[in-house]
Formats: C-alpha cells, sequence, structure tokens
C-alpha cells in the first residue's frame, strides 16, 4: 500500500503539492471511485486515474538521450559551468524532483563536443557501457584542419602512444573527405579524439559523438535537446 499523493507524485503526474492539488479537486480515482483525500491509500493492482485516464507506475529506471549542445560541461553540478543536468528540461516523462537528484550522465564529453549523451540513474547499465573490459564503441563525427598522415588509419588499428604510457586500443579512423572523418573507439580517455588525431598531424575543430554501442543519436534531435527512451 503506498499513499495517494506520493503514488501520483513517483509516477511523474507533478510534484507532492501539486498532486494533492489535483485530488482535492476530485480529478482522481482510485479503483473506479473518486478519492479527495492525499493521504489515501493505493493497494496494489488498484488502478489509479487523473481527469479519467490511467497513471502507469513509473519505471524503476530512466533513460534520457541529449544531444549535447557546446559549452555546457559533462557533470551533474557546478559552481561555476552550467552542466548537463542543469539544461535538463523538466518536462520529460518521470522527471520528478527526487529522480532529477539521482541523474547522472554516462561518460564524459568534452566542454566544446557535441552530440549523445545518455542521461540515467541506471548505475548498472552505466557500467557496462562504460567499463574497458566491454569495449563498447564510441564514435564520432569530427572536422579537422591540417593533413593526416598518410598511415593514420594503421595508427588508428595499431594503437599508438598519446602521452598515457600505455598504447591506445585499436580504433578505426574512416576518412569522409580531407577536411571530415569519423573515428569509432572502445575506450574514453581524456581529450583522446583529439589527442589521436593530433599525433597523426591534424587539429579537430568539431566533435560530435553519433553513437554510443547500439544507440545512435537520432537525427531529429537538434543540439540541447533531450529525447526518452524507455530502455536503450
Ligand atoms: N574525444 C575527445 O577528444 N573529446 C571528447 O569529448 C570525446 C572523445
Amino acid at each position: 500500500m503506498q499513499r495517494l499523493d506520493k503514488y501520483l507524485a513517483d509516477a511523474g503526474t507533478g510534484s507532492r503539492s501539486e498532486v494533492k492539488n489535483i485530488i482535492r479537486k476530485g480529478r482522481v480515482t482510485v479503483g473506479g471511485r473518486k478519492e479527495t483525500m492525499p493521504d489515501a491509500k493505493v493497494g496494489t493492482g488498484q488502478q489509479v486515474c487523473v481527469d479519467g485516464r490511467p497513471v502507469t507506475k513509473a519505471p524503476e529506471h530512466v533513460y534520457y538521450l541529449m544531444n549535447k549542445p557546446a559549452g555546457v560541461i559533462t557533470a551533474t553540478e557546478d559552481r561555476a559551468e552550467r552542466t548537463v543536468l542543469d539544461i535538463l528540461p523538466d518536462d520529460l516523462p518521470y522527471i520528478t524532483p527526487a529522480r532529477r537528484k539521482k541523474l547522472f550522465p554516462v561518460g564524459r564529453l568534452d566542454k566544446d563536443t557535441e552530440g549523445l549523451l545518455l542521461i540515467t540513474d541506471d548505475g548498472a547499465l552505466a557500467h557496462r557501457l562504460l567499463s574497458p573490459k566491454h569495449h563498447v564503441e564510441k564514435e564520432y563525427y569530427a572536422r579537422i584542419e591540417g593533413k593526416l598522415c598518410q598511415d593514420a588509419e594503421r595508427r588508428f588499428e595499431l594503437g599508438m602512444d598519446i602521452g598515457d604510457g600505455d598504447k591506445t586500443l585499436p580504433a578505426k579512423l574512416i576518412r569522409i573527405s580531407d577536411s571530415e572523418i569519423r573515428v569509432i573507439l572502445v575506450e574514453g580517455r581524456f581529450h583522446q579524439v583529439k589527442r589521436m588525431v593530433s599525433a597523426c598531424g591534424a587539429e579537430v575543430v568539431y566533435l560530435k559523438r553519433v553513437r554510443m554501442g547500439d544507440l545512435t543519436l537520432p537525427q531529429s534531435l537538434s543540439a540541447g535537446m533531450c529525447g526518452y527512451y524507455s530502455r536503450p
């Protein structure tokens, strides 16, 4: 048994005080009967409706896909900079204030990097996507200046020294044109794409992550926008 106001707030109907108002106005039924007391109890299996529409219980975990814009940092909070959590909209499904506190971005993108960023409260999934053991592919589109060395593809494939002590794991470089490339990595070192491109003689001037494992950035999601995914 759960309090009706908590049930509705957890389901994303509104904040605790908003749902109390909705209940008191007589807009809520529990098991087909109107209920106007916020502290009424909801039993398992009882259907709760608001304005006649069934309320579905919030899922245990939520998954928001953001097209991170340049200029925000990949962190949950920061004193000086705007973070990806700061720009996460309030009208996404199931995004209650309590849920918001548990959300975190999966992996890091530099402040000036755009593209696919999963924001979730599912620690196990984040671990699976980020653990070096699992070799989940991360695919990037980059615009570059300067000229990549002739054997850059081979150097990406074989792994290279970018100053970390150990060589990078095998990666893929695909040239789209003289100034555009795609890079596929299975690890996530600090500034990795920029440093690998630099080690091959060119400079990244624009970087966007377009894929992480099976998750591809939808074309319809422009920079700064977010979508909800029931399960990645
Ligand atoms: N590689 C980089 O250099 N920057 C990113 O943000 C991600 C990968």
